[in-house]
């Protein structure tokens, strides 16, 4: 039996681990230093999920009244498939109904399939595809969702 799953708001107490994640999630992670300037902007909802102390997700969101945009979320490749991304992206999705938030949109890349299966069958959509977004050169597919 899985220990339970805690979810909160991210702190820079959470950085190091949050940066970690990212580097093995990601083909071009984030610096560290960007995870710490949405930490301190105004307009956005960061989250970490925990097991047993250990960070083994995150998500990081900006929003402005009735729009949000989901800038990154992940979870540490052990965890994946318990539904701790669902649980993460639910915990957003009330916050941005509370907030009176409409839409809310994200960019995935192109290749990757996993994360368009997850994003679909929470009834995101994708809308257009960005050219050349990312700084390897590959497209993003942006999806949305209404709330
Ligand atoms: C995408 C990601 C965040 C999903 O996290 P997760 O915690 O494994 O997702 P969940 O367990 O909540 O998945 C819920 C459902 O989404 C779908 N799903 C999730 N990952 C999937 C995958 N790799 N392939 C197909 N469907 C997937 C499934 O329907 C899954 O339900 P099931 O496990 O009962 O079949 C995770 O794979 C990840 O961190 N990937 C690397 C980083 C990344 O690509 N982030 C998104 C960038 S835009």
């Amino acid at each position: 039996m899985p220990d339970a799953l805690t979810i909160g708001p991210a702190t820079r107490a959470d950085l190091d681990a949050v940066h970690g994640l990212e580097t093995e999630a990601f083909p071009a992670p984030w610096r560290r230093e960007f995870f710490d300037s949405e930490l301190a902007a105004d307009w956005r909802f960061n989250l970490v999920a925990r097991r047993d102390g250990a960070l083994v997700g995150y998500l990081f969101a900006m929003w402005l009244f009735d729009e949000m945009h989901v800038n990154k979320i992940a979870v540490a490749e052990w965890a994946r498939r318990q539904g701790i991304a669902g649980a993460l992206m639910a915990r957003c999705f009330t916050f941005a109904r509370e907030h009176g938030v409409k839409t809310i949109s994200l960019e995935v890349r192109r290749s990757n399939h996993g994360a368009q299966d997850f994003y679909r069958q929470l009834d995101f959509k994708p809308s257009y595809v960005r050219p050349r977004y990312y700084p390897d050169g590959e497209a993003a597919v942006v999806m949305t969702r209404d709330l």
